[in-house]
């Protein structure tokens, strides 16, 4: 067994009905995360033992320090694992609604208030050319919240920036019960989403 393995769900697959279906978070789970959980480990395997024992964030923070021959691969696979954890975390039965406390005000202070940083984040998102991520991120240095969006399974951790929250729009988190309706998709995603992970994140990363 290599290093990573495959993170447990924090929840059953069904628990995100009817705004994410169970068929895509169970193939979205087992199949892709798996995936690139272990080709990050076949990666890795060509790596010297001191960055065999980093933290995933400490790799994506600085991948010159991988060889040239896996660095594209620890960018895909590494990313896609420590986003995939990332974003099962920052969802949850129930969740939705508005964050609190100093998410809140890093939201209103960034965006002007939550509703305009949901559409933005919604209307950015929307219209990420083929695969990618919409991420709400803490820029170390403005010690602000900020929008990103990525392609592939780069990690915001690539720029510096610190994942608060992120959305995956690749065609697999969706497609089964959305089709082409990538919007309708987002729109239901704000019903899901773990507002109190999202702060714990942010006090962590100040
Ligand atoms: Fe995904």
């Amino acid at each position: 067994m290599g290093k990573y393995t495959l993170p447990k769900m924090p929840y059953a697959y069904d628990a995100l009905e009817p705004h994410i279906d169970a068929r895509t978070m169970e193939i979205h789970h087992t199949k892709h995360h798996q995936k690139y959980t272990d080709m990050m480990n076949v990666a890795l395997e060509k790596c010297s033992n001191d960055i065999q024992n980093k933290d995933i964030k400490e790799i994506l923070s600085d991948l010159s320090q991988v060889p040239a021959e896996v660095k594209g691969a620890i960018n895909f696979n590494g990313g896609g694992y420590d986003n995939h954890e990332l974003f099962w975390n920052n969802m949850k039965p129930n969740g939705g609604g508005e964050p609190g406390g100093a998410l809140a005000d890093a939201i209103k202070a960034s965006f002007g208030s939550f509703a305009d940083f949901k559409e933005q984040f919604s209307s950015k998102t929307a219209p990420i050319q083929g695969s990618g991520w919409g991420w709400l991120v803490y820029n170390p240095s403005s010690s602000k919240v900020e929008y990103i969006a990525m392609s592939n399974q780069t990690s915001p951790r690539t720029k510096g920036m610190v994942p608060l929250m992120g959305l995956d729009v690749w065609e697999h988190a969706y497609y089964l019960k959305y089709q082409n309706k990538r919007p309708d998709y987002i729109a239901a995603w704000w019903n899901v989403v773990n507002w109190d992970e999202v702060d714990s994140r942010l006090s962590k990363a100040k």
